[in-house]
């Protein structure tokens, strides 16, 4: 793959690819528009991706191709459950506006003919994109196949080719790898010795384990004798993600990249807890072996990109704008009954930019500054006084469908409530804490998807904490009043967010769409996203507010809203 002057042909007879007959198309235009099984459609997302109708879930294969990026995810062209799975396909110039196109990747070999589950793209050294993805075979196991473009010169790579040798990876009595718990496939990156490895996710017993695979030609992979990392009691581990990020600035790099400027990420989708958890280490390329910091703290308790709805996540690198860019499934809260009901389920997260903190600790995020050019209709305040027990409403945006950034200043820390030490779970300490529980330095934040009269609310805010010798900094969002309809999974979220409390300054972003509030805190340094469904909040009954429900004033410093337009979700 080292010679970028192949041609097609050529590389279609290395990858061991044949034409296949298109006969079975049988989903034509299945994203097509048609009107939704219920007309009354409060929860649709205005500006966050999803297609007309039915189930969704992973993003697949992300990319940019020829300056388009490309977007793949997991979908049943059936029904609003899960089922029938394709990788549907759309494209964007922008990462906001998407374009869809036929299914890329359905069920047509003995090795996909159960399903084409979740996989990764990889730009091979001659440019050229290939797909490794999870296929579910005729006698139900999972295995590993390959699918490449049929056309290069398409840049909306409409139809793709899947491999003669599928599957490439598979279970055998010798390697006693578990037929159902053998997926996910990641972004395949280059060793010393020029030869690709990839990572895919499973488990023994109850240890979640990376199985590293090794290919000189992207067909003949062979397996590596030892994992490339694994952890005791950490269940199936999904969607594996692993990649190198520069240990100063905001760029990112290609997935191939390792020295001394970087250090290496393993992200993994816990199938137990479903949460999408990660730590930061050093991977040695000559061993293959991935090493967790000293201190990182494995599985549920570790790092987590999201304290909310965040699941089965994937990046890529954008060697356009040096950047690594994350995307997400954000699955419903709402009842299976109320899923069918609306005719869809699921979401993605507005992508976002990732990055390594400057202490080398934990990854910080932020949505992809392309988002913004949906801003209108600015409103702003400044300086305003946030006396204890206020509530002020930030008028003048679409409040179901907005973009708030607020930024707090905190005066007396030395009022801070004492912080018990047993209370070391921070979702458990929101839940006990909610917007409503009374305090010192906080609560403070946002009630956004308000209702006037605050019936319903969804309530994102801090509250501060004085601990053993430092002050702790807790972020939450309170579902408990989000909506009146008591079916829907209302838990609360939270994390402690690691500042530098000397600033005296606290930030709070949120993205607010309809049925979904992404929450960014500390400039991206703790992310809760939540799902919420009001009964009074929609649309234009929707209501922003600002609150403090701590018996000491906080400052806005500034608060900057938008109304956000409407994109082409797809
Ligand atoms: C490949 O795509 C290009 C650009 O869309 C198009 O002009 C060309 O006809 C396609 N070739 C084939 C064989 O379909
Ligand atoms: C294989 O994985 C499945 C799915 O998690 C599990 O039910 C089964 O017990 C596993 N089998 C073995 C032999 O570990
Ligand atoms: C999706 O949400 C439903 C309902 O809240 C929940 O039962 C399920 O476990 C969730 N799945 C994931 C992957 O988050
Ligand atoms: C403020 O609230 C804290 C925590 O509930 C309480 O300990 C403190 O006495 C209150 N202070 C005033 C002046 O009410």
């Amino acid at each position: 793959m080292a010679n970028s002057n192949l041609g097609l042909f050529f590389v279609l007879a290395l990858l061991g690819i044949v034409e296949l007959e298109a006969s079975h198309h049988v989903y034509k235009h299945l994203q097509t528009f048609q009107s939704s099984s219920s007309a009354n459609q409060p929860y649709r997302t205005g500006y966050h991706f999803q297609p007309p109708k039915n189930w969704i879930n992973d993003p697949n294969g992300v990319m940019i191709y020829k300056g388009l990026y490309h977007f793949f995810y997991q979908y049943n062209p059936k029904g609003a459950v899960w089922g029938n799975i394709v990788w549907a396909h759309s494209t964007s110039e922008d990462l906001v506006n998407w374009t869809p196109h036929e299914p890329a990747i359905y069920p047509s070999q003995p090795s996909d003919i159960n399903g084409c589950w979740s996989g990764s793209a990889t730009i091979l050294s001659s440019g050229k994109p290939a797909m490794l993805y999870t296929g579910i075979d005729s006698q139900n196991r999972q295995v590993q196949n390959l699918a490449i473009p049929k056309n290069l010169s398409d840049p909306y790579l409409t139809e793709w080719v899947k491999s003669a040798k599928n599957p490439l990876m598979q279970p055998t009595a010798q390697n006693h790898i578990n037929a159902s718990s053998f997926r996910d496939p990641t972004t395949a990156w280059l060793g010393p010795n020029k030869e690709w490895r990839v990572i895919i996710g499973s488990k023994v017993n109850r240890q979640g384990l990376a199985i590293l695979y090794k290919s000189k030609n992207f067909v003949n992979w062979y397996q590596s004798k030892t994992p490339l990392h694994s952890a005791d009691n950490t269940g199936m581990w999904e969607c594996p993600d692993f990649f190198p990020a520069l240990l100063h600035g905001q760029n990112g790099v290609d997935t191939s990249l390792n020295g001394p400027n970087v250090k290496h990420v393993l992200k993994v989708s816990l199938d137990d807890t479903k949460h999408d958890c990660y730590t930061i280490g050093s991977y040695d390329n000559v061993e293959d072996i991935y090493t967790p910091d000293e201190g990182s703290v494995e599985g549920d308790s570790g790092l987590r990109y999201d304290y909310g709805k965040y699941y089965a996540s994937k990046t890529f690198f954008d060697n356009v704008q040096n950047r690594r860019i994350l995307t997400s499934w954000i699955n419903e809260s709402s009842s299976v009954a109320d899923d069918i009901k609306k005719g869809w389920s699921g979401v993605h997260a507005i992508p976002r930019k990732i990055w390594l903190d400057e202490s080398g600790k934990q990854l910080v995020q932020w949505p992809v500054v392309e988002i913004e050019k949906l801003r209108a209709n600015h409103v702003s305040l400044a300086n305003k006084l946030l006396e204890g027990g206020s509530v002020i409403e930030v008028p003048g945006v679409t409040a179901a469908q907005a973009d708030v950034e607020v930024s707090f200043e905190i005066k007396d820390f030395e009022k801070a409530e004492v912080l018990e030490p047993s209370w070391t779970n921070p979702q458990l300490l929101c839940s006990r804490k909610g917007a409503s529980v009374k305090g010192s330095l906080g609560p403070f934040g946002l009630l956004v998807l308000a209702s006037e009269g605050l019936k319903e609310r969804t309530a994102v805010f801090f509250r501060i904490f004085k601990g053993h010798n430092k002050y702790v900094v807790l972020m939450c969002s309170d579902q408990s009043r989000s909506s009146l309809n008591q079916d829907n999974d209302m838990t609360t979220y939270g994390a402690f967010l690691d500042v530098d409390n000397r600033q005296h300054k606290l930030s709070l972003r949120s993205l607010i769409d309809h049925s979904i509030v992404e929450s960014f805190g500390g400039g991206g340094k703790v992310c809760i996203t939540s799902r919420v469904y009001p009964t009074l909040a929609i649309n234009e009954a929707a209501h922003l507010y600002a609150f403090n429900n701590g018996n000491q004033s906080i400052k806005i410093l500034e608060l900057n809203a938008w109304s956000m337009k409407t994109a082409k979700i797809n």
